[in-house]
């Protein structure tokens, strides 16, 4: 491992954890601030009330962020994901992407967001070299859709996602969190719009994440299970993995497809033996796995006026302990484990 130093882009370092994996993705949760309430998201006595958020001196600022992903750069981190909370609540968004965009061997930063926001910043991200788009949608059904997240504004998130294929992001991929008894009846419908649109719309296995939130084995469908749905509805063709494809198995749905069907199993077919990433929560600390909530403290060292070496070394900390894989799966059958930490602040 050459991380030690600081490398110019040219020659690029390689970070490695214990396990022989390559490190090379950072997920920056810019902020826990959410225009949306999802009922994922929030916990049970939130649901009616207000929700509890940082303040915005426990969040790192975009002069901390930027130093921290320019540090990170040199180390070997080649890919940064945006994400929240909503990041595109956060104000003056565009300026500090615009920031990101000119670090020096960063060539890869993409956004995930709720969409609420993008027809109005689709074309800024695109001009700032920001190509590639995750949108949560859970329904294409706006009274449920306003049901689900809290908020009315189904219509004001689709223009977004044609806003974001007009402008020419690629990939489009939409995040469907899939829950049993809530929205697994348009598993069909969204499956179809694969085939109609560009899009590749992700089924995502709903994880145990935060605390008393609407996780339970009754709500939550395994992949397979899923993949089941879809068997009268054309062949599903399995495509080769590729980078941009991150954790998903994908399909087309019949060789017409316009788009494609991925399919994400943190918990039924876990991906820890290839995982690469790292994550910056909203609150300024690394935490390794999304499913272990175990964080290193990188706020503290930053406050207390550390070097870049500090913040390499608070980096490889992090990284050295990242855990093998998380064995959600055994977990639960164990002693119905979740995890305590908030995916608003963990970034999802
Ligand atoms: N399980 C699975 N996916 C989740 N997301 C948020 N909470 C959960 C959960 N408990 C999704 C969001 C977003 C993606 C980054 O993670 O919908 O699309």
């Amino acid at each position: 491992m050459n991380s030690q130093q600081p490398a110019s882009p040219a020659e690029a370092s390689v970070l490695t954890d214990m396990f022989a994996r390559t490190i090379s993705y950072l997920r920056l949760s810019l902020t826990d601030r959410c225009n949306l309430k999802c009922m994922y998201c929030v916990t049970e006595d939130e649901k009616d009330g207000h929700l509890v958020k940082l303040g915005q001196d426990e969040m790192l600022t975009y002069e901390e962020l930027l130093r921290v992903v320019r540090v990170a750069v040199e180390m070997g981190i080649s890919k940064l994901r945006l994400t929240g909370g909503e990041p595109l609540v956060r104000h003056d968004i565009m300026d500090f992407i615009n920031s990101l965009a000119a670090i020096d061997g960063l060539d890869d930063i993409r956004i995930t967001t709720n969409g609420v926001l993008l027809e109005k910043y689709a074309q800024g991200l695109i001009d700032a070299g920001v190509a590639k788009v995750n949108i949560s949608l859970d329904t294409l059904r706006p009274k449920r859709f306003a049901e689900i997240t809290g908020v009315d504004c189904f219509d004001q998130v689709w223009r977004g996602i044609e806003k974001a294929l007009a402008v020419g992001f690629s990939p489009v991929k939409l995040n469907m969190v899939v829950m049993r008894d809530i929205n697994d009846d348009e598993l069909v419908d969204f499956a179809r719009m694969s085939q109609q649109m560009p899009l590749q719309v992700r089924f995502i296995e709903f994880m145990p994440i935060g605390t008393s939130t609407r996780w339970n084995t009754d709500t939550y469908m395994t992949s397979d299970e899923i993949m089941e749905r879809f068997t009268n509805l054309g062949e599903l063709i399995h495509l080769e993995r590729r980078q941009a494809d991150g954790p998903a198995r994908v399909f087309k749905l019949g060789s017409e497809a316009r788009g494609t069907l991925g399919f994400i199993s943190p918990i039924s077919h876990h991906f820890c033996d290839r995982c690469n990433r790292l994550r910056l929560t909203s609150e300024g600390r690394l935490r390794s796995c999304l499913l272990h909530d175990e964080e290193t403290d990188l706020k503290g060292v930053l406050r207390a006026g550390c070097s870049d070496a500090d913040i390499r070394a608070t980096l490889l900390t992090a990284i050295q302990n990242k855990p093998k894989g998380h064995q959600m799966a055994q977990r639960l059958k164990e002693q119905g484990a979740d995890c305590h930490g908030r995916m608003s602040r963990i970034g999802g």
